[in-house]
């Protein structure tokens, strides 16, 4: 057997790929689109605008008007999210990326990245939902979900969030679709890859979690007594540290900012909850990441707990194209090794 390199638990630390999407510097808590400060281009430009960017800067649209096809949009509100982002991936992807040349690529991923929010209300919804044009993707996603126009601050609350939101260096969901596109699936497969990682608790899964705490810290009546005996009990606490940042997360800074605004007396509870987190947690350098602020501003923006983690979704999904569209050009497949260290091989 030829010898294998050995690498830190979870990868930590380890570069896989050469990346021109974007990075994260833990220590300093920045992070950054194509070079450009992400906190900054989200509070700046609209999440068109950021997508435009961080897909590909070619300076053509991330996103574009794309109806479900007739023959699917039927059957659409009857599934759940991950069959129904598998049958417009099916039924709209041009083929496998080893098969497209770089445009067939882009177009699908615009395909895909313009249809995820219509896909994520409509399940949720069980109709199909159609976005209402020239509202914005943000404000036509929260119309789709709730059924109303929402109020200006709302929509822009949500679209600071997802422009925060859309990419965040080498993340599991991310590593996961550049797997899947390293062996030339089709993009609708790495998009699947990539939501099946993200909605795991301990990645996109955490908002609802967070929610989720701050009501059973509400009855428990003390955030204190609540988290010590969570953490007695071999817990995590939901909100809190970060495979990346020691230092603040740059994303949770604004989005503190933004509930503040919108949400005043949620925030006060928040940030109540937060101090009680960061004084129990102390010495362990775990700091509040995204989601904790995420949760509330979602909350407060009108989206159901349920849906915390699609929407997450839905601005991530831009992240993961321009990824998978880099990896496509790479002819090398991933695929790394493990120790075996089952019974001894009988050869
Ligand atoms: N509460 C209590 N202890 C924690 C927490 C937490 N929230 N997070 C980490 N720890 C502990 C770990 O158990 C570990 O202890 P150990 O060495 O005794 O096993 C120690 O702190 C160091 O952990 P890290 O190596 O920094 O964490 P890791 O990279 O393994 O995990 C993760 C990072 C998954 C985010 C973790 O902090 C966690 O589970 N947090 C809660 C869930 C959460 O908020 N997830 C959202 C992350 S942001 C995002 O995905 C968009």
């Amino acid at each position: 057997m030829s010898e294998l390199i050995e690498v830190p638990p979870g990868l930590a630390g380890v570069a896989v790929a050469s990346t021109s999407v974007g990075d994260v510097v833990g220590e300093e808590g920045f992070y950054h689109y194509r070079g450009r400060n992400a906190v900054d281009l989200a509070r700046s430009l609209s999440f068109e605008e950021v997508a435009a960017l961080v897909l590909d800067q070619s300076g053509a649209p991330a996103i574009a008007q794309v109806a479900v096809p007739d023959e699917i949009a039927d059957l659409i509100p009857q599934l759940d999210l991950r069959s129904a982002l598998s049958l417009v991936a099916l039924r709209l992807s041009s083929g496998p990326l080893v098969d497209l040349t770089p445009a067939e690529r882009r177009a699908d991923a615009v395909t895909l990245i313009s249809l995820l929010p219509t896909l994520v209300a409509s399940c949720h919804r069980g109709e199909l939902c159609t976005p209402t044009p020239g509202l914005g993707h943000a404000a036509g996603y929260l119309e789709m979900l709730t059924g109303t126009v929402p109020s200006p601050e709302a929509a822009r609350a949500l679209e600071v969030y997802l422009s925060l939101t859309i990419d965040h260096g080498f993340n599991v969901s991310t590593f996961a679709t550049r797997v899947i596109a390293s062996t030339g699936a089709d993009l609708g497969a790495c998009l699947l890859g990539g939501l099946g990682a993200l909605l795991g608790p301990r990645h996109g899964g955490a908002p609802r979690q967070i929610a989720d705490m701050f009501d059973a810290i509400a009855r428990a009546g003390d955030a204190r007594t609540w988290m010590r005996s969570q953490l007695a009990a071999g817990g995590r606490l939901p909100g809190f540290g970060h495979s990346v940042y020691r230092a603040p997360d740059p994303r949770g800074v604004l989005l503190a900012e933004v509930t503040s605004a919108i949400a005043p007396e949620r925030f006060a509870v928040a940030q109540q909850i937060e101090q009680a987190g960061q004084e129990i947690l102390a010495g362990r350098r775990l700091v509040t990441n995204v989601d904790f602020y995420a949760s509330v501003v979602l909350s407060a923006v009108g989206i159901p707990r349920s849906l915390f983690a699609p929407t997450f979704a839905v601005a991530r999904v831009v992240g993961w194209c321009a990824h998978i569209l880099e990896q496509a050009k790479d002819r090398k497949i991933i695929r790394p090794a493990a120790y075996y260290v089952g019974p001894p091989p009988q050869r």
